[in-house]
């Protein structure tokens, strides 16, 4: 028998229809005073999801959607990899069950999620503990909580400027402190080596480093691997963390390989921690699937063995255990060899798209007799091109060309096709040319 308490009876219901009658009768304000929300401010909206917005209530046909990180195929459409529907219907003809994944994710995945970022004949991977995690966000966040709980008190990571907007509040939000060093520089729209490694030897001594394994975001701005080297002595030197980032593997040059270069070089020379958030958001097309990872390499099978117990702890009362779909994919897509050849030529692909259209935007414009350099388009790599627009000259591509893009002049270069590459440039030329 429930207890009268948790029946409606009619009686109740009169008397909530009643109060609610007042409420009504004495107006808004005093609607408004009964909230017990009423402290709450209206937030600011997210950069992205605003420009989504302004775009989706533009009706003019030439309009485009430059802000969001996501491939588009020449004809502006969401791409679902090939190899990720062979593998879907692969796992669909199994008829598997939904039970729950164990904490650390499908070890399936986590295994040739592991191999795939740290090469299959990496030293590491017998001592690397693994957690799936909720896409490249998720595994940031995992990563934080770890440094926040393990690496003294109130530990800060030091970020690149610039750097994803969203890394620094993800690292305030675990509860790290946040701190920056110099990455960017727009008068060559290039690195700035002198300044990152002056920043970089500057710091405390065994400090969070977070490093964007490849493809740049917000910048396509990636280090060369002469310059990888010194960025890695200067960690060496400081004896800090590397926290990596990668959520394009396979984006940026469109080898896997290459792309993983930088932390399989960290990982192999055994001086320094090495931490990583791994994303398949991009490069297998899986972004509402958040599919990832984070990884510590670990001194030996022991200390992963320990590392992994207190992983399963700080994930336990975040969400339990992640989501058993995309991670199946994945695993099908990383573990078949068809498929995963299928796959890596699909990465090509898309890759190669980019590139053709960063050289076809900057040839557009130099054929539009631009005087500026536009070098800076095509040595930019990855999903991302820094034009070096400046607000007021985006504002305009919005309002007088129906371009949008982030205020920092960012330009997703996958919503770019061949299509509308050249009245972009016009666009662009149209801005910058006074
Ligand atoms: C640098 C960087 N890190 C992490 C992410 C996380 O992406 P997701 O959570 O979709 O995997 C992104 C996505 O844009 C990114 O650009």
């Amino acid at each position: 028998m429930p207890s009268a308490a948790a029946v409606t009876t009619p009686l109740r219901r009169g008397a909530a229809a009643a109060a609610a009658a007042v409420a009504r009768a004495r107006g808004p304000a005093s609607a408004r005073a009964l909230s017990a929300w009423a402290q709450v401010e209206m937030g600011p909206p997210d950069a992205i999801l605003g420009i989504t917005e302004a775009f989706r209530r533009d009706t003019d046909p030439r309009k485009m959607n430059l802000g969001v990180g996501a491939y588009r195929t020449d004809e502006g459409k969401p791409y679902v990899l090939s190899a990720v529907k062979k593998a879907e219907a692969a796992l669909l003809a199994q008829n598997l069950d939904k039970e729950y994944l164990p904490i650390t994710g499908l070890a399936k995945f986590t295994a040739a999620a592991a191999e795939l970022a740290y090469g299959a004949d990496s030293p590491a991977l017998g001592r690397l503990a693994t957690t799936q995690s909720i896409s490249g966000t998720g595994a940031l966040r995992i990563g934080g909580a770890f440094l926040a709980r393990f690496r003294g008190s109130q530990p800060t990571v030091y970020l690149p400027t610039p750097t994803w907007g969203n890394h620094a509040a993800v690292f305030r939000d675990s509860g790290l402190k946040i701190g920056s060093y110099r990455y960017y520089d727009p008068a060559t729209g290039g690195l700035n080596l002198g300044a990152m490694l002056e920043d970089l030897r500057a710091l405390p001594k065994g400090s969070i480093v977070l490093l964007h394994a490849c493809a740049h975001n917000p910048t396509g701005v990636d280090p060369t691997p002469a310059q990888w080297r010194e960025i890695q002595s200067a960690v060496e030197e400081g004896q800090h963390l590397a926290f990596f980032d990668m959520a394009y593997q396979g984006f940026a040059t469109g080898d896997a390989d290459r792309d993983a270069a930088a932390l399989r070089a960290f990982v192999a020379a055994g001086q320094t921690p090495v931490v990583l958030a791994q994303s398949f958001a991009k490069n297998m097309g899986l972004y509402g699937e958040r599919v990832g990872t984070f990884s510590i390499v670990g001194g030996d099978a022991a200390e992963r063995d320990r590392l992994l117990s207190q992983l399963k702890i700080l994930v336990r009362p975040m969400y339990s255990n992640p989501s058993i779909h995309g991670a199946r994919i994945a695993a099908e897509v990383l573990t078949n060899a068809p498929l995963r050849s299928e796959w890596l030529g699909e990465v090509r692909l898309m890759a190669d798209r980019i590139i053709g259209m960063r050289a076809a935007l900057r040839s557009r414009l130099e054929q539009l007799g631009s005087a500026r350099s536009w070098a800076h388009i095509t040595d930019q790599i990855g999903m991302f091109c820094y034009t070096g627009l400046k607000p007021e000259q985006v504002d305009r591509l919005a309002r007088d060309f129906h371009i949008y893009l982030t205020r920092d002049g960012r330009v997703s270069m996958a919503g770019i096709s061949s299509t509308n590459v050249g009245y972009l440039a016009e666009a662009i030329h149209a801005v910058t040319k006074d």
